[in-house]
């Protein structure tokens, strides 16, 4: 028997290999490393392996194993606290979806939409181009997100900075900017062949969808009409995240818990994994077909200095599926400036946040590697 990914004296692990544990060592982590020195397969390249060993792997390499206190917990969830879901259609009145979309995103930082307008063809095929490009070969990916000398499309496994990270992530990445798409498309994938045909199709139509959100978040927090349109939404970038299987859910993540850096971020997810952190307890985002995820992030936290906040999340792994989830960021574009609105703010109610160019946040930010108590930190002193 397995408690919380230990084993204990004696047991027998099934964890990995389906084989029985080579040692009566006290934790999985030590069982691991018994099978790594027992098996045929170089384990200093597994550790390191880029995604191509994905398929092949039946066990947690140690290099992804977590430390206790770091590792997922609960992972089975009742399913009645959930984030609320608004339907962006679902009245005569603005007035009442500008009401829910406020009290959901002051709640919870997190909420989903039906209704949204974007086509539930194009939402299929979509996902489809992203999990064909996921499931071409590493050296595919590789190459095919290699196009621009500046290095604006990227794929990697874990983090961008995997060869500095005390342990990894079970995904796989890739991210590109979407605007503009004169600019940029060029140095997309052109493998699988329909991608770049399809993903601009969807970044055209996710810009138009956040505008509409931030059009309701605009008039919610009595600011005028068009605030955040221009130089505040003006980069999207897309990250198409890939969880392949993990044989042990509770020894790793997929994403380390964080919140996003953008102005608000619309996430389309079909299978369980992400987590929201509301109340000290980590609540279960299930999606709802064809819906999307909306959420806070720092940059609108700052505008509405402090009225929004972003949501800490994460993303846990499941040992049957694939998943894969499309996160697109709405940014700033890089010089321009963020800082608390001055409709929002007088001398009862002084900005708790300085000013900055969206570049020089993001710097920082990358820096903390998202630890929230620093971000928080430079944010409140600048
Ligand atoms: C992200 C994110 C969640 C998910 O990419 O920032 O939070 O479910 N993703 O993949
Ligand atoms: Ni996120």
């Amino acid at each position: 028997m397995q408690v919380d990914g230990l084993l204990y004296k004696g047991q027998t692990c099934k964890c990995f290999a389906n084989k029985p544990c080579l040692t009566n060592q006290p934790s999985l982590l030590y069982a691991i490393k018994a099978h790594y020195s027992a098996s045929e397969v170089d384990m200093k390249t597994m550790d390191q392996k880029p995604p191509s060993s994905w398929p092949d792997v039946s066990y947690v390499p140690e290099s992804y194993v977590h430390p206790l206190e770091k590792r997922p917990g609960k992972l089975f969830f009742d399913t009645c606290k959930t984030i609320p879901v608004v339907d962006l259609e679902g009245y005569h009145d603005r007035t009442h979806v500008v009401q829910d979309v406020l009290k959901a995103t002051k709640e919870y930082g997190f909420f989903q939409v039906i209704n949204h307008g974007v086509s539930k063809k194009l939402m299929d095929d979509t996902m489809a181009v992203f999990k064909e490009f996921h499931a071409m070969r590493p050296e595919d990916k590789a190459s095919e997100c290699s196009k621009d000398p500046n290095g604006s499309c990227k794929f990697y496994t874990s983090s961008e900075n995997f060869s500095k990270e005390e342990f990894h992530y079970w995904r796989d990445a890739l991210t590109h900017p979407c605007h503009s798409l004169e600019e940029y498309m060029q140095f997309w994938p052109g493998k699988p062949i329909r991608y770049r045909e399809v993903v601009k199709e969807y970044a055209v139509e996710l810009k138009k969808l956040g505008e509409k959100i931030l059009n309701l978040i605009c008039e919610g927090l009595g600011l005028d009409t068009g605030y955040f349109s221009g130089g505040l939404s003006g980069d999207p970038v897309l990250l198409v995240n890939h969880y392949p299987p993990c044989p042990d859910p509770s020894l790793t993540l997929g994403l380390a818990k964080h919140r996003d850096p953008s102005l608000i971020t619309i996430l389309f997810q079909e299978q369980n994994g992400l987590q929201v952190c509301k109340d000290d307890e980590w609540i279960l985002v299930e999606p709802v077909p064809h819906a999307f995820v909306i959420n806070v992030g720092y940059v609108l936290q700052i505008i509405s200095n402090g009225e929004l906040n972003g949501a800490e999340h994460r993303a846990v792994t499941n040992s049957s599926v694939p998943r894969t989830s499309a996160a697109f960021f709405i940014y700033p574009s890089k010089d321009n400036l963020i800082e608390p609105a001055k409709a929002l703010t007088n001398a009862d109610n002084p900005p708790l946040y300085g000013s900055m160019q969206f570049k020089e946040f993001q710097r920082n930010y990358l820096s903390y590697a998202a630890n929230a108590e620093k971000v928080q930190k430079f944010i409140s002193s600048t």
